[in-house]
């Protein structure tokens, strides 16, 4: 099963990021705890703040890997060439969001990504990964 993780723009700065919102650890330390805690699954992660990067990579892994979970950030709300993306590869993509988005300003409560997803987990904190990542197994 091989898997990955595909983060937007920010999400670099989790650890020092608005800890109130998302969380005091790194997603390093928490990605090396998944790779523990989840042996079976070949894990990959990508982080990148440029659109097209996140784009370049739903297309490098969406017709070969077995899932995509996907965190767009702020491009959840504003993108549709990621959201067109998501729907153009094969690879099913499982949505994902720290925060409980539909609990906060009303720009987050609409996604791009959302009508191309299998699935969405948003608002478990980091945990929500680890949900995403039960689904595929
Ligand atoms: C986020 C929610 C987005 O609205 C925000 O722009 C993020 C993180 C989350 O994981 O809760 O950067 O995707």
């Amino acid at each position: 099963m091989k898997l990955i993780i595909i983060n937007g723009p920010n999400l670099n700065l989790l650890g020092k990021r608005e800890p109130e919102v998302y969380g005091d650890k790194t997603f390093e330390d928490y990605f090396a705890d998944l790779q523990f805690r989840f042996k079976e699954v070949q894990l990959e992660y990508f982080q990148s703040n440029i659109e097209g990067e996140l784009i370049g990579k739903i297309q490098e892994t969406g017709f070969s890997y077995d899932g995509i979970i996907l965190n767009a950030a702020a491009y959840t709300h504003t993108s549709v060439g990621i959201g067109d993306a998501v729907k153009a590869i094969e690879t099913p993509v499982v949505e994902v969001h720290i925060s409980n988005t539909h609990k906060r300003e009303e720009y987050r409560h609409v996604s791009y990504i959302s009508p191309g997803a299998k699935g969405v987990i948003l608002g478990f904190g980091l945990q929500s990964y680890d949900l995403a990542i039960q689904s595929f197994l």
